[in-house]
């Protein structure tokens, strides 16, 4: 039996880098109500030497835990590594790490497939592709008989890839409909609002107070957004077919949450009663899930009912008029969108119990 196996009830340690940061900040939040997990080293870059107190004050238990380099010597000796890094700085690190280390990187050079699509949008070599963390994720198209979950994937792996916060919010709005064959694949549009959070905590002057309080604006507009191949990478499984977005994301004044708005055309084949069968294939894709939430008819995603939670909350209603399908999804992006997405996925391929650790409550108001 491996070492790592939850009948053995062994302590699983886990390192964490990146700790200074939003993502690194709300995995060691996580894992420190954790009832498997000791939390090993704690590493970062330019705030190497601090204690965490310092920099991430609201996890008071570990205030007086020192925050040394992230290197591989540091990151050694621990079941779980997670990588909570710039892009481009996490293959580096994992690839001096031991194989059977379970590795988790929330940053995006492990999720993409298409060594070409990295190319484009990150102008950079390839560093390969680890198994995805979305484990609700249908795989394929329903009908061709290849229909599963990325669970099935994340069962004993040592290499996870998170996913991006708004391919998070995104794939898991709109895959039900593209599994089930019901939406065209060349007329996607996607309106995503940020908390600020999603851009990290270095010092940017669009992310001012003064910029972001009272206003909303666009950014990465035109496709230019690297998380696009992403979403397109998980449309395009799920749907057998290739899948065109066009992704627009928005910064909303709030530090939290992500609002997604995702619209696509319904294909013919949805004759009938169309709403219901749209309803029906997100709640066959939903019923079993403990966080991913299809709301009751009527009821709208908020960023506020998710916020602290590793919940997606989804509600879909059809525009008969111009024969489209609209989705509003909302996740909290540093949970379900990052170290939520981590942690749920790192109990699945330890064979612990995919919820440990994680709450469904959210905070509110
Ligand atoms: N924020 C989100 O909502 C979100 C969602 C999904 C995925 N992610 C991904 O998670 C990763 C971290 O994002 P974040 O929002 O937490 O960023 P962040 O708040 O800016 O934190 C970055 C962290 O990386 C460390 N760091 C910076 N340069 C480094 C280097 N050259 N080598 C090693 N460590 C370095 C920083 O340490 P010092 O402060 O000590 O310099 C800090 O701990 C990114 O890849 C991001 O794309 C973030």
């Amino acid at each position: 039996m491996h070492k790592l196996a939850y009948s053995e009830r062994v302590t699983i340690t886990a390192a964490v880098s990146g700790a200074s940061g939003y993502a690194g900040g709300e995995v060691l939040r996580l894992l420190a109500n954790h009832p498997e997990i000791e939390i090993g080293a704690i590493t970062a870059h330019s705030s190497a030497g601090s204690r965490l107190g310092e920099l991430q004050p609201h996890l008071l238990p570990l205030a007086d835990r020192e925050i040394v380099e992230t290197t591989p010597e540091n990151l050694a000796g621990h079941d779980v590594v997670f990588l909570a890094l710039p892009h481009g700085a996490s293959a580096e690190v994992a690839a001096a790490l031991p194989e059977d280390t379970l590795v988790i990187d929330a940053g995006a050079d492990h999720r993409l497939e298409d060594p070409e699509a990295w190319f484009r949008f990150y102008r950079s070599e390839h560093a390969g592709t680890w198994p995805y963390g979305l484990p609700e994720l249908l795989l394929g198209p329903a009908e061709a008989g290849t229909a599963g979950k990325q669970r099935e994937k994340l069962r004993g792996a040592r290499r996870i890839a998170v996913p991006g916060c708004y391919p998070t919010s995104v794939l898991l709005a709109l895959t039900p409909g593209f599994a089930a064959g019901l939406l065209e694949p060349d007329d996607v549009v996607i309106v995503s609002a940020s908390g600020t959070s999603g851009a990290g905590k270095s010092v940017k002057p669009n992310l001012l107070g003064s910029e972001v309080m009272g206003s909303m604006s666009p950014y990465g507009v035109g496709g230019g957004h690297r998380h696009t191949p992403e979403m397109e990478q998980g449309l395009s499984n799920a749907a057998g077919e290739p899948v065109t977005v066009s992704f627009t994301p928005t910064l909303a004044p709030m530090s939290r949450g992500i609002l997604t708005t995702a619209t696509a055309r319904v294909k013919p084949r949805a004759a009938g009663d169309v709403a219901a069968t749209l309803r029906a294939a997100w709640e066959s894709a939903y019923d079993d899930e403990q966080f991913v939430h299809l709301l009751r008819p009527g009821q709208w995603p908020a960023t506020q009912m998710v916020a602290g939670s590793n919940n997606a909350v989804i509600q879909l209603a059809y525009d008969e008029h111009a024969g489209r399908v609209i989705v509003s999804s909302a996740i909290d992006n540093l949970t379900k969108g990052t170290a939520g997405g981590a942690v749920q996925s790192m109990n699945i391929a330890l064979g612990l119990p995919e919820g440990a650790g994680l709450n469904q409550l959210g905070v509110a108001p």
